[in-house]
C-alpha cells in the first residue's frame, strides 16, 4: 500500500471518530435563544439604524449578515410586510432571533421605514 493511501485511511478513521464523538454532543446541547438584554450603545446613530426605541435590538440582531443599510435602503413597507421580511430572515436564513426581539424589530421598522 502506498504512503498516501495509508494516510487517507487514517484521515477517514479520524473523521469517523470525530463525527461519532461530536454528533451526540451537539444533540445534547440544543441552541437556546434568549432575548437581547437592554444595552445602551455608546455610539448613537453610528450603529447604522437611527436611534430610538428598539434600535439597540435591531442593531444587535440584524447586522450579523448584512449592513443596516441593506435593511434601510428598502422601500417603505407596511407592518405586515416588515413582519414577513423578519420572518424570512428567521426561517429562510436561520437568523437566531427570539419572538420577543422579532416583535420589537417589526415595531421599530414599521415606525422608521413604515408606509406613510
Ligand atoms: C443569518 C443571516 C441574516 C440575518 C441575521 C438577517 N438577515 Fe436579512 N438577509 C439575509 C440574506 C442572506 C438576505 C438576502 C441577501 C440578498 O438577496 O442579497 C437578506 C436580505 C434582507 C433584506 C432584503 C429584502 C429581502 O427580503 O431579501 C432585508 C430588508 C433584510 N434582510 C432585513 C433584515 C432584518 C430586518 C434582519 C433582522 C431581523 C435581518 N435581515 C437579519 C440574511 C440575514
Amino acid at each position: 500500500m502506498s504512503r498516501s493511501l495509508m494516510s487517507r485511511s487514517l484521515r477517514t478513521a479520524l473523521l469517523a471518530s470525530f463525527l461519532a464523538g461530536s454528533v451526540p454532543a451537539l444533540a445534547a446541547a440544543p441552541l437556546e435563544l434568549r432575548p437581547t438584554p437592554e444595552i445602551d450603545l455608546p455610539f448613537g446613530d453610528d450603529i447604522g439604524f437611527p436611534a430610538g426605541p428598539g434600535s439597540d435590538v435591531i442593531a444587535s440582531n440584524c447586522t450579523a449578515c448584512h449592513s443596516a443599510d441593506h435593511t434601510l435602503n428598502q422601500p417603505a413597507l407596511s407592518r405586515e410586510e416588515w413582519h414577513a421580511v423578519v420572518d424570512k430572515m428567521i426561517t429562510a436564513y436561520k437568523a437566531p432571533i427570539t419572538p420577543e426581539d422579532a416583535r420589537v424589530i417589526v415595531d421599530y421598522l414599521a415606525r422608521v421605514k413604515g408606509e406613510p
